[in-house]
């Protein structure tokens, strides 16, 4: 059976561009392949934060996570720390990737440069090891995820390419996988921007567990162009393209067919934004339960991690063995 696997940062609230672009696509997965999904709380420590909030995060996620429909009877579903053979091999990745192909990462470029006068860890610039271990510790056939990380999936495949060269065949080779719909939901506010946690204004951004009047007030005050044409056109009227993306992923159908139905912005904005809050109720009615028995989900996730340690412990010995070291 295919293995997929596909990972989250516990960094802020879940947006719909996290939904769209990836969640729902995991949960459909779940069926049809053997799934593994990390919370990646090593990888949120590449950016500092106080004491606690990255625990609590990480199980706010984790019951987002089974709120949309992941399954922890179908699903590996674990949290990064859980399981220390992802920074173990993250150092062998490391040694593995060049200083040259890192510093080509254009999530490093946006990053380090939106914190141009703040501390930039060495972690962020490594990051892509870390994330590559993650990978190719649970031999992963695909990884779905949104357009924004295929950068990342080609330098894990540049990373095990370059290790089995160098020490015989160790690792499978992962390839991503990339949703049509939704693949990018970009910012209501700033369309040409992708909707992201790291936006300086929250009025473009939908989160999961936003209130319904909020929800539409958001979609109300998007962001359009000044002509009043309804049309599919990414490049040309970015907002209009990026509303009728959202709808044609919450009800089917499809962008340009979508905007034939529409001569006005007004109708296409409420109709998205109706469209959004009846996918979000019951997420949020799941969520809500879940979060309120924290011992469970912490049992959920040791179960998980138990799942995920017995893939990944193999294959870390295997490029222990591969590459000679000594076994202790
Ligand atoms: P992040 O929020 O960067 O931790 O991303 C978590 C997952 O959501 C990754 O698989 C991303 O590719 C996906 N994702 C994040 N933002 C968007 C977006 N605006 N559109 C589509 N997918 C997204
Ligand atoms: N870098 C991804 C992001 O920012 C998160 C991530 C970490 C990931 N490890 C992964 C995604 C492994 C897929 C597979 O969204």
């Amino acid at each position: 059976m295919t293995r997929v696997l596909s990972c989250i940062q516990p960094t802020g609230d879940v947006h719909l561009g996290n939904y769209l672009g990836a969640l729902r696509n995991w949960v459909i997965g779940q069926h049809e392949c053997d799934a593994f999904h990390g919370i990646v709380d090593l990888h949120s420590l590449t950016i500092t934060t106080e004491p606690g909030v990255v625990g609590d995060n990480t199980l706010r996620l984790a019951a987002m996570l089974f709120a949309v429909g992941l399954d922890p009877e179908i699903a590996t579903v674990f949290v990064q720390s859980h399981v220390p053979e992802h920074p173990q091999l993250g150092w062998i990745m490391e040694c593995t990737v060049s200083y040259g192909e890192l510093s080509r990462m254009t999530q490093f470029k946006d990053k380090s440069a939106k914190r141009e006068a703040e501390f930039i860890s060495a972690g962020l610039f490594t990051y892509p090891a870390l994330q590559a271990a993650d990978i190719l510790l649970y031999d992963t056939d695909e990884v779905p995820v949104g357009e924004d990380q295929r950068q990342h999936i080609e330098i894990t495949r540049d990373i095990a390419e370059r290790f089995n060269g160098r020490f015989g065949q160790t690792f499978v080779m992962p390839k991503p996988v990339i949703p049509r719909a939704g693949a990018r939901v970009m910012d209501l506010q700033d369309p040409t921007s992708k909707m992201s946690k790291s936006a300086n204004s929250e009025a473009g951004l939908v989160y999961l567990l936003d209130e319904p009047a909020a929800v539409l007030k958001k979609f109300k005050r998007a962001v359009t162009d000044s002509d009043s044409e309804v049309r599919y056109d990414r490049a040309e009227k970015p907002g209009v393209s990026n509303l009728l993306e959202i709808l044609a992923a919450t009800t089917g159908g499809t962008p340009e067919t979508l905007a034939t139905q529409y001569t006005q912005y007004g109708p296409l904005k409420s109709d998205t934004g109706e469209a959004v809050v009846e996918m979000l109720k019951p997420i949020q009615a799941r969520y809500h339960e879940l979060i309120a028995d924290r011992g469970e989900l912490a049992r959920l996730l040791s179960t998980g991690a138990h799942k995920a340690r017995a893939v990944a412990s193999v294959t870390y010995q295997r490029a222990c063995d591969a590459i000679g070291l000594i076994r202790s």
